[in-house]
């Protein structure tokens, strides 16, 4: 029994191993992805994911594994933010699963921007929520899942120079549970407007670091 699972744990490992490894030095797949990228989604996440306007995330340096899970929610319907369903549904319904985690590579592997400083009081407030959480209104500090320069890690999204106009608008969602992530309901629950303006002002001005 326990060899059995050993055998076919190995088994997965070789599969997936040998997937990744398909898609790195298969030059048409890598051709696909780039096509896509290029001739699609570049229309509103910009060239290589650094879209000028605030309605669409910005993706380049973004990790893969969160790219992966938002095209898959997409796909399956179950991001349903009016943005969300507007513009992503359809784009990711025709995606199969090896294109998604194409896309999902080759936006993690640009390089991401400068950031863009605002108003200093409200980047001051927002620093502070950010790295400290507020407790009297019950807001945990973001630093604690998203690091502390707001690059994100492998479970959790990177922050660091994203739109806060996209920003505010994903926090409400979370809020009124559009969209629906149990964890930053939470989070962002006691978020007031101005607080959510001034962390998501912060986050736009930072930059690449890691
Ligand atoms: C017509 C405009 C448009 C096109 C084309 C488009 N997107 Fe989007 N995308 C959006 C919008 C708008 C959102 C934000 C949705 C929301 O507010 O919930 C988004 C969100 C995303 C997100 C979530 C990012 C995050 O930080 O959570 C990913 C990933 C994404 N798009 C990937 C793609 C890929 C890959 C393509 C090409 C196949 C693509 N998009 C094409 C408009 C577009
Ligand atoms: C306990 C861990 C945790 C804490 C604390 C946390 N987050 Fe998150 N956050 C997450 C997870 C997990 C996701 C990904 C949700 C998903 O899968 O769609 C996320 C997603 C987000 C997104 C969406 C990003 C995108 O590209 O669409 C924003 C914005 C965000 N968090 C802001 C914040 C802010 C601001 C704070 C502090 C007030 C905060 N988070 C605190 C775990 C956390």
């Amino acid at each position: 029994m326990k060899n059995r699972l050993v055998m076919s744990l190995g088994c997965a490992l070789l599969m997936s191993l040998g997937g990744a490894q398909a898609q790195e030095t298969d030059p048409a797949a890598k051709l696909k992805v780039e096509q896509v990228a290029v001739g699609t989604c570049a229309n509103c996440h910009g060239r290589e994911g650094h879209s000028i306007s605030p309605k669409f995330p910005v993706l380049a340096g973004q990790h893969a594994n969160y790219l992966l899970a938002q095209l898959q929610a997409f796909k399956g319907q179950t991001r349903g933010d009016p943005d969300a369903l507007g513009y992503m549904w359809g784009m990711a319904a025709p995606l199969d699963e090896s294109l998604m985690a194409g896309l999902a590579d080759y936006y993690s592997h640009q390089t991401p921007r400068a950031g863009r400083k605002g108003d200093p009081a409200l980047m001051a407030r927002g620093m502070d929520i950010y790295q400290h959480g507020d407790s009297a209104e019950g807001i945990p500090p973001c630093a604690v899942c998203h690091g502390p320069t707001a690059a994100g890690t492998d479970a959790y999204p990177r922050l660091a120079g994203q739109h806060v106009q996209y920003l505010m608008k994903q926090l409400r969602s979370f809020q009124n549970n559009l969209r629906n992530v149990a964890v930053m309901h939470g989070v962002a629950q006691g978020l007031k407007t101005n607080d959510m303006r001034a962390v998501a002002t912060y986050l736009q001005s930072l930059g690449p670091a890691t």
